[in-house]
């Protein structure tokens, strides 16, 4: 008998089919929160141990059995997960990363319409937001797309320095002190020292102080220091906050640094009307990340970074390599960023925009911000809680139960909570204090959603009397 292997044959419809009533399951249930977050049972864990198998098993098996697992998993999709910096697994996004995985286009070269719609799709990410694009690429999240743009701020600051290294020049890289610390992973992957970052302080509504910024620029250059790059947050993981951006493009103008724009959580609000000022001069910058992963709610993974000239790019991170070669001076894909084989990442937002278009988004990410309003205002006016003296500035709306409760309370209130499932949230330290921390970024959350935390946050510190004497 002719060996085939690796086909599902006969039985690829059936698995199709049953895929799709799998995932039809799911995309029903993400819309309702569930009573509580399933624990990994014994058989399931066990099943997670066994040995590499040899044999073939039959597949709708096996898709029932990965069903378990993810039905057994932390799913951002659903609506009560306000932990950390969610997502939401748009279904036209996860569509597309279907279609996109089963054709497997690789762009680490020119793919013909694949190649037409990323850049298609970054157009339309910018105008979202309000940058002009020149140039850039989908990558793997925020993280890369701050170390592409480090990358290419170094080599503009100490052109040569791909090849030659740092050549004695003393390099300094400058952001907020709540920087994403994916900044200092890149800054320290880049040979640059993460001694080199100066965490320029906050005001007391966690933005960057731009005066501050301004005296370290001159101290520096003074010193005979290069500054490579200005890193602006907007906003920050911790609150939200947006650094005053027209504000630090006056001053990277003036000493001719390099402004990037860590959007990578904040930016689509850019494209709500209401929000658009606060982000007033992201198009004066010479990058920007935005992960459409977290509020474009399309599945991870699918970061973009973007620069207002593409040449930035292609002197950063082209090669001719004898396998690569260059049809004239367009440049492959590859050309443009870190990494070589790249699965089409743009499809799902494409095919999202597309679908729902626009405004659609807009409206998502409005009500998202509208609830961290809601449960601030509804935490406020509540005497069991505490909120930080600064009203949201987007979907971050931190709270404390109790008045006189410790942070060690705090932290287990936190770590209960996620061990009861009702609603999932993270701790976070807020000026020296530990705090929930929920963030909104999913476009399944309800305003009741958001506003169950405080409920259940009560509920569950009921059975906490024992830490602290006094929750009033
Ligand atoms: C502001 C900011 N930048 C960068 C990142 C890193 O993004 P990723 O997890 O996609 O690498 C995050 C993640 O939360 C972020 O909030």
């Amino acid at each position: 008998m002719e060996n085939k292997p690796l086909r599902l044959g006969a039985k690829r419809d059936a698995a199709l089919k049953r895929a799709a009533e799998i995932v039809a399951k799911a995309w029903g249930e993400f819309y309702v929160a569930r009573e509580h977050e399933p624990l990994v049972e014994p058989s399931l864990a066990a099943t997670l141990k066994e040995a590499l198998p040899e044999r073939p098993t039959d597949p709708i098996q096996t898709l029932d059995l990965a069903a378990k697992v993810l039905d057994t998993s932390l799913a951002h999709s659903r609506p009560r997960f306000m932990a950390w910096i969610g997502s939401s697994g748009l279904e036209i996004g996860a569509l597309g990363d279907l279609l996109a995985h089963s054709y497997d286009i690789n762009l680490a070269i020119d793919s013909r319409a694949a190649t037409e719609l990323e850049r298609q799709t970054l157009r339309w990410l910018g105008a979202f937001v309000g940058f002009p694009v020149g140039g850039g690429a989908f990558t793997s999240g925020g993280t890369i797309s701050n170390i592409t743009a480090l990358a290419a701020a170094r080599e503009r600051a100490i052109p040569g320095s791909r090849k030659r290294g740092l050549m004695n020049v003393r390099p300094a890289i400058y952001c907020s002190a709540e920087v994403h610390y994916s900044v200092r992973r890149g800054v320290e992957l880049l040979g640059l020292g993460s001694d080199c970052i100066r965490a320029i302080p906050i005001d007391t509504n966690h933005r960057m102080q731009s005066a501050v910024l301004t005296e370290s620029l001159e101290r520096d250059l003074r010193d005979g220091i290069t500054p490579i790059a200005v890193i602006a947050t907007s906003g920050t993981t911790l609150t939200g906050a947006i650094d005053p951006i027209n504000e630090i493009a006056d001053i990277c103008q003036r000493f001719g640094v390099w402004l990037h724009i860590d959007g990578a959580y904040g930016l689509p609000a850019a494209g709500v009307s209401e929000k658009r000022s606060a982000f007033s001069g992201i198009e004066r910058a010479d990058s920007v990340s935005v992960d459409a992963h977290k509020w474009m709610f399309v599945p991870k993974a699918c970061s973009a970074l973007m620069v207002r000239d593409r040449s930035t790019l292609l002197a950063t991170f082209s090669h001719n390599e004898s396998y690569m070669l260059h049809s004239g001076e367009s440049g492959n894909a590859v050309d443009e960023t870190l990494e070589y084989s790249r699965p089409l990442r743009a499809l799902k937002l494409w095919l999202a925009f597309k679908t729902h278009g626009a405004e659609e988004f807009r409206l998502a990410i409005a009500a998202n911000l509208a609830q961290a309003q809601a449960l601030y205002d509804a935490a406020k006016a509540d005497p069991r809680f505490e909120v930080l003296p600064f009203r949201p500035e987007l979907s971050v709306a931190p709270v404390r139960y109790g008045k006189n409760t410790s942070d060690q309370f705090q932290t287990l209130l936190v770590q209960r909570l996620q061990e009861d499932g009702r609603v999932f949230v993270s701790a976070a330290e807020i000026e020296g204090r530990i705090w929930m921390r929920p963030c909104f970024t999913n476009f399944r959350t309800s305003e009741a959603d958001a506003l169950s935390l405080l409920e259940v946050a009560a509920d569950v510190a009921k059975s906490l009397h024992d830490i602290d004497g006094d929750h009033s």
